[in-house]
């Protein structure tokens, strides 16, 4: 691998799973990974979506690592950036955001065209495109389900980053069509209150929880800092 993936750009993510592989935050992405492996036993889940209480929980992080692990298991993995108002995958894993997912759904832009390749083993990314007017629309449109439909078929997994479901109602809509929801809350940060609230959001619709991470317990530790600061 020649490209370096330890992104320190502004809105670019630490890709963990990927540069640190054996460290113990990478391990509670694997955790994940299993809790999805055994969810898989009696129900297909293909279709994983990320989301957290608030904006800046680590939902970003933990999709881009998430779908690191998975693809980790030889799996064929897409991470898609359904954050349609703040996106970042495309900083992350230094990719042009000109097409992307809305590029698909408006039929601007073929879906083999609109993929990228991630330069990690088994991972393709599906930026955002450009940032759409009406995201939770767009997210509820026939063409979102016809787009789910073929990515089911192409993938094994298929990953996707979604704003904060208190403020908006994009992870509600995208929960229902997908397969499960992981639940990010940031350790010290996440209320009692908000992580209830929006956990109550979620349990009303038809997916089902496929596991919670807490971030931001290993980043208090100083030598952590000192390695992704
Ligand atoms: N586990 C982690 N290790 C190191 N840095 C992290 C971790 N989780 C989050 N961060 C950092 O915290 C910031 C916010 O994380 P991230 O972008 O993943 O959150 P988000 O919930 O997607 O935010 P937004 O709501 O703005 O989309 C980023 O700059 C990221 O680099
Ligand atoms: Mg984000």
């Amino acid at each position: 691998m020649s490209r370096s993936l330890k992104n320190k750009k502004k809105n670019s993510v630490p890709l963990i799973a990927y540069n640190e592989p054996k460290g113990a935050i990478s391990e509670q992405y694997r955790l994940v990974r299993t809790n999805i492996e055994f969810s898989s036993v009696d129900e297909e889940i293909k279709l994983i979506m990320v989301t957290s209480p608030e904006p800046s929980d680590g939902k970003s992080t933990t999709a881009a690592n998430l779908a690191i692990v998975l693809a980790q298991q030889g799996k064929q993995v897409l991470l898609v950036d359904a954050d349609l108002r703040k996106p970042s995958i495309h900083y992350t894993f230094n990719i042009s955001n000109i097409v992307g997912l809305t590029s698909v759904l408006a039929r601007k832009e073929s879906l083999d065209k609109a993929i990228s390749n991630s330069y990690i083993p088994n991972l393709d990314v599906l930026t955002s495109g450009a940032i759409p007017p009406n995201p939770s629309e767009l997210l509820n449109s026939k063409a979102m389900d016809v787009l789910l439909h073929e990515l089911r078929k192409k993938f094994d997994y298929v990953v996707f980053d979604t704003p904060p479901v208190l403020a908006v109602t994009d992870p509600q809509v995208l929960a229902n069509k997908c397969d499960g929801v992981v639940f990010v809350i940031y350790s010290g940060k996440t209320t009692k209150d908000k992580a209830f609230k929006a956990k109550e959001l979620l349990d009303k619709l038809k997916t089902q929880l496929l596991g919670v991470v807490v971030n931001g317990v290993e980043l208090k530790k100083a030598e952590f800092y000192g390695q992704y600061g």
